[in-house]
């Protein structure tokens, strides 16, 4: 993203080289981070946005899931969320505030495409420009991905949604007209968010919209997914008015046994799950557990999926403990978020070198979220006291420290996120922000953590946290 460094050019080697190879010989301090590191934070439009049904708006399986009974923590809804379609310019400002390099944010499909194909609705693809506009003249970077979860119902309704392979082209197509409007200005795209989610607690738990319990097709989502990666990838190509970094963001986590004597088991696990993403897209090719579930894949489709990325992105909140007896929970001394997700920073940094050492063919890596929900504490004095968050951004970002150290190329970190928001199944009951929001007021306040996170960011290593 930035020009090369003196001692890369002296060893005429790249930027991130020089500078692993300088932090490892000891020449810079403890977790220091390469120049050219970025740093960043994120949201999701059905997440932050609000207006969901305003300016020709169309209706997402998101909002249709929010109005089924029982559905959603205490029947809380997207349709105002943290307002930032409206509240956009001020939030842009408190990402200026954090010293950020990068927001990451997704379009809402629906808003721009209201059924999903045919017309585009001007109105929706205004905000986005106004967005990416704002987030320039404040000099920080957009980072765009096509699709956060909320597709248009009309989808859904009309052809079953990603179960149908019809949908591929008609996010082809959209994605086409994204690249064509915006990407004068946007260099960063991201195709897909983690379609784990999107295939299997979509569409076999039901937990995620549209709510589908259905194991049996569960599996073609998750193809027709990749599908819609590598459409969409060759899409975006061919309408980029720039050279743009393109690419994916997978949920990855490492999965490791309770007890020894079942890592067999973990390992089956972790190429089950990571593997069924990380083999087609890097190799072209499916692992046997992933084929068992494709009742349609047809010749060519492997080939469309490991389309050339330009970065891999990692979401990362927690490993993933297995044992034979299937009972992993709690596991003794250890501390857990709010969600119930373990912290385990370590196993950070062993993901990461796991994806380097295994596929070297992978292109470099950015963590494209990572945080923790907790409560926070208003003090007195008005300010958000958030210190466990702030120790699980710390022990995370030392584990990309080290991991860089250890030769691993990890270009960005993006905490998630950049404000408290709409937590899916969890409503607003699941705090991740680097910034409080009362839902009541949309009064927002950059929380302690945010602070601390500012100060890595412009100092580019980790700062101790300031004593009280
Ligand atoms: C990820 C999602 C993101 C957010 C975090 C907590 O799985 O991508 O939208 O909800 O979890």
């Amino acid at each position: 993203m930035k020009c090369k460094t003196p001692l890369a050019k002296l060893l005429r080697v790249g930027s991130h080289q020089a500078a692993a190879l300088a932090y490892k010989l000891g020449l810079s301090s403890k977790y220091c981070f390469p120049p050219n590191f970025v740093w960043g934070t994120g949201t999701s439009a059905y997440q932050v946005e609000g207006a969901h049904d305003l300016d020709g708006k169309g209706e997402s399986i998101w909002d249709r899931l929010c109005t089924v009974e029982g559905q959603i923590k205490n029947g809380d809804t997207g349709n105002i969320a943290c307002d930032q379609y409206h509240r956009y310019a001020q939030d842009m400002e408190l990402c200026r505030k954090l010293g950020l390099d990068v927001y990451r944010f997704s379009i809402s499909w629906p808003r721009v495409q209201p059924l999903g194909r045919g017309p585009f609705n001007e109105k929706g693809m205004d905000y986005y420009d106004r967005l990416i506009d704002e987030l320039l003249r404040l000099g920080i970077e957009p980072v765009i991905t096509l699709y956060h979860w909320d597709l248009p119902q009309a989808l859904q309704d009309d052809l079953g949604g990603f179960a149908h392979r019809d949908t591929v082209q008609h996010f082809a197509d959209y994605t086409e007209a994204m690249v064509n409007r915006y990407s004068d200005r946007v260099k960063f795209w991201t195709t897909l968010n983690e379609p784990w989610c999107s295939s299997f607690l979509g569409h076999q738990t039901g937990y995620h919209a549209p709510g589908i319990k259905d194991p049996l097709i569960a599996a073609q989502v998750a193809h027709n997914l990749l599908l819609c990666h590598g459409a969409g990838t060759i899409a975006a190509r061919a309408a980029a008015r720039q050279k743009l970094d393109l690419g994916i963001v997978l949920n990855l986590t490492i999965s490791e046994a309770l007890d020894p004597k079942d890592s067999h088991l973990a390992e089956k696990v972790f190429r089950r799950d990571c593997g069924f993403y990380l083999e087609p897209l890097l190799r072209g090719k499916y692992c046997e557990a992933a084929m068992a579930g494709i009742s349609d894949l047809r010749e060519g489709d492997l080939k469309l999926i490991n389309q050339p990325m330009d970065y891999l992105g990692i979401n990362y909140y927690a490993r993933n403990l297995v044992s034979s007896s299937g009972k992993t929970h709690p596991v003794p001394g250890a501390k857990y978020t709010q969600m119930g997700w373990e912290v385990h920073p370590q196993a950070l940094r062993r993901l990461l070198n796991r994806i380097a050492r295994d596929y070297p063919e992978a292109p470099p890596l950015y963590v494209t979220e990572n945080g923790a929900a907790y409560s926070d504490v208003v003090t007195d004095t008005g300010s958000i006291h958030d210190s466990e968050r702030q120790a699980y951004l710390q022990s995370h970002i030392e584990q990309v420290a080290l991991a860089i150290k250890d030769g691993v190329d990890v270009r960005g970190y993006f905490a998630w996120s950049l404000l408290d928001n709409f937590e899916w199944a969890e409503g607003y009951d699941r705090r991740f922000g680097l910034i409080h929001v009362d839902f009541a007021t949309q009064e927002r306040r950059i929380k302690e953590s945010g602070l601390w996170y500012k100060r890595t960011a412009l100092s580019n290593k980790i700062v101790l946290p300031r004593q009280p």
